[in-house]
């Protein structure tokens, strides 16, 4: 790439990004951002209720914003979901799986040791954060391949490298999130375009509805031990912030990593590197 790309890399004017859990607490956040430089995007999620903030956060840029209702974990709402996007946009140029989250009934504690986790629960997190990867990957990536171009993007976590504590399910899910964007990234490379790319975001821990019964007091707010125990391990001491992830993920769709592929990028204010001592 010349300069003068690198200089254009964060203009994603004519491209069409589609965000599962777009309307999520992170999604949201790069909705915002990638339609303030130029995407045209497609806000998919099961619950769109958050959308209408989000489009009002969009201001002008609202008007390529397209916010359509689905399910992650069925096929026959995906490829609905693809075909409004090419009816509307003519293309998709990348994906953004970031759908996923915990379930309090498949997390130890006082209320339920590991023995007791019900399957329903263990089996809803696995749906939602590796088959809820892998099936928009499948509908979205076919589209990819029949382009011979495309980004996908997969949100996995800390706990990926590393299991936490309490979240037997969640950690094992993350994990598997990894592991499969590395092999879809060689499988996209060798079977379809080497110009099918495929990485992941790490982020580490960032306040949000699905977490904050861990690491506050529901009560008083105050940070739980557990949250300070996070805090602790993170050498940088905050949680992240929604807007801390942007950066990596503007990299990581843009020409300006065009021989990026495979990879995982830690966000996370130094929590992976920290041994604790
Ligand atoms: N927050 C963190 O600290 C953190 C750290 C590392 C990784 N992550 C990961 O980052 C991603 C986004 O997390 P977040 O904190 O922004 O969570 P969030 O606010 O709960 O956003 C997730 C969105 O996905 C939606 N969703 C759930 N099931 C779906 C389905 N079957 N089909 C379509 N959409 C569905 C949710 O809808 P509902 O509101 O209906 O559930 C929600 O709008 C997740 O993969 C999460 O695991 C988060």
């Amino acid at each position: 790439m010349n300069l003068d790309q690198l200089a254009r890399a964060h203009d994603f004017t004519g491209q069409t990004i589609a965000v599962t859990g777009g309307a999520g607490v992170l999604g949201g956040e790069i909705c915002c951002a990638l339609a303030t430089l130029g995407a045209n995007i497609a806000l998919l999620d099961r619950n769109v209720s958050g959308a209408p903030a989000l489009l009002e956060r969009m201001g002008a840029h609202a008007s390529r914003a397209a916010v359509i209702e689905t399910d992650v974990l069925d096929p026959a709402s995906l490829s609905r979901a693809l075909d409004t996007i090419l009816q509307r946009f003519g293309a998709v140029d990348a994906l953004i799986n970031g759908a996923g989250g915990n379930h309090p009934k498949a997390t130890t504690g006082a209320q339920a040791s590991f023995f007791d986790l019900p399957p329903d629960a263990l089996r809803w997190v696995f749906d939602l954060n590796l088959i809820g990867t892998m099936l928009p990957s499948q509908v979205f990536g076919r589209a990819m391949a029949g382009a011979g171009t495309g980004t996908i993007l997969n949100i996995s976590s800390m706990n990926a490298y590393r299991p936490l504590t309490r979240i037997a399910a969640y950690s094992a899910a993350k994990a598997g999130v990894s592991n499969f964007t590395q092999w879809l990234a060689v499988h996209m490379a060798q079977e379809y375009s080497p110009r099918i790319r495929v990485n992941a975001i790490a982020p580490g821990f960032f306040l949000t509805d699905q977490n904050r019964f861990l690491l506050t007091d529901q009560a008083t707010g105050e940070l739980t031990a557990r949250g300070r125990a996070i805090i602790g391990h993170t050498p940088m001491a905050r949680f992240g912030q929604p807007d801390d992830l942007l950066g990596a993920v503007v990299w990581l769709l843009s020409p300006a990593s065009a021989f990026v592929t495979g990879i995982i990028v830690p966000i996370d204010g130094g929590f992976s590197a920290f041994s604790g001592v």
